[in-house]
């Protein structure tokens, strides 16, 4: 396998991320230990069930975060440990070098702004563009996301604009600055499935062309196989397999990844009830000992109620978190 990943943009090494949960003051482990990197060119997908901590995860990156939320871990880019630096520090390379998107374009427009306004922000504020260069390099990015008369849109404000175009522009906005990386948190969920269609083609364009790193977060996996090299399956806040995409859906290791995958539509048999998961995730306030997957588990054994299972590492990179992960 040629590995891009060898000299990645980021790597992310033991990660933990905790919060403090308002009603009660109880702290959230919402991310535990988490280990991923992803080069030039190339898309991981973070996938799980909703509240195990993909969004968490994918913000500590750019601390993002409550102001209660505590960080442990490295996150190597560019030479620094984002971990360990300021939040002015972090400003600057965000928006930057790190860019995001997010599942609704319309937190991220502003109503009362016009489309060429917003896009004119970060080319000012971190390249210094103005005048001819600024709109030329406006113009440039708007054809890059696909958008026709880009000359009238600029003028035009976001309620004149489809969800799926906004989603575009805001798309624009993010790759504005040539950023290294790009975050992408369920990106489709709002669109409708031939706007999500034509988006993840997008996303797919803008790193290939532009040798973006992207992480992609969604609870999807058919996003995952469209677009995605690699895949984290995240469940109570921990990585339970990771790995090649290609690797994972031809021979997925851990229960819960398997769960998953039998649950895309095109897996099963048409008319055929969709396999669901059983039972909840566990309160990541009170975790138990053990696999956190363990209660819903049908492979589960007894050591998986008392020890922590290890990581098992396999050919090709992929690795699962699960006592059994070695059983076929
Ligand atoms: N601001 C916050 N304060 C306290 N707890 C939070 C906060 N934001 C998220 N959490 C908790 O952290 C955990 C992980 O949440 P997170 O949003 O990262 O999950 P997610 O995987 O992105 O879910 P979804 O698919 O619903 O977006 C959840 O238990 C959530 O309740
Ligand atoms: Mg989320």
């Amino acid at each position: 396998m040629t590995d891009t990943n060898a000299q990645p943009v980021i790597r992310v090494e033991d990660l933990y991320v905790s919060l403090r949960r308002r009603r009660d003051g109880a702290t959230i482990r919402a991310v535990n230990g988490v280990n991923f990197s992803v080069g030039r060119g190339r898309t991981l997908g973070i996938v799980g069930e909703s509240g195990c901590g993909k969004s968490t995860a994918a913000m500590a990156l750019v601390r993002l975060l409550p102001k209660s939320a505590e960080v442990r871990g490295a996150i190597h880019f560019d030479g620094r440990d984002l971990a360990t630096e300021s939040q002015g520090a972090l400003r600057r390379i965000r928006g930057r070098k790190i860019a995001m998107i997010f599942q609704d374009p319309m937190v991220a427009l502003d109503p009362l702004f016009t489309v060429g306004d917003q896009l004119a922000e970060p080319l000012r504020e971190h390249l210094d563009l103005d005048g001819e260069a600024l709109h030329a390099r406006q113009v440039e990015l708007l054809q890059a996301v696909g958008i026709s008369s880009p000359e009238t849109r600029l003028k035009q404000y976001p309620h004149q604009m489809s969800g799926g175009m906004l989603q575009r522009i805001v798309g624009a906005i993010a790759i504005a600055c040539n950023p290294e990386l790009l975050i992408a948190d369920e990106p489709t969920t709002a669109l409708d499935p031939t706007a999500q269609a034509g988006y993840l083609e997008l996303l797919e364009r803008l790193s290939e062309t532009y040798g973006l790193a992207l992480i992609v977060v969604t609870h999807d996996m058919g996003v995952v196989s469209r677009i995605c090299h690699d895949v984290m399956v995240m469940y109570a806040g921990q990585t339970v397999e990771y790995g090649p995409v290609r690797a994972i859906f031809d021979q997925p290791r851990h229960p819960y990844t398997q769960a998953l995958l039998a649950s895309i539509p095109h897996a099963v048999e048409p008319g055929a009830c969709l396999p669901t998961i059983e039972g909840q995730p566990p309160d990541l306030a009170a975790l138990p000992p053990g696999c956190p997957f363990a209660a819903r588990c049908p492979k589960v054994v007894d050591r998986c109620r008392t020890e922590a299972p290890p990581p098992v590492e396999f050919a090709g990179g992929q690795r699962a978190l699960c006592w059994r992960a070695d059983e076929r």
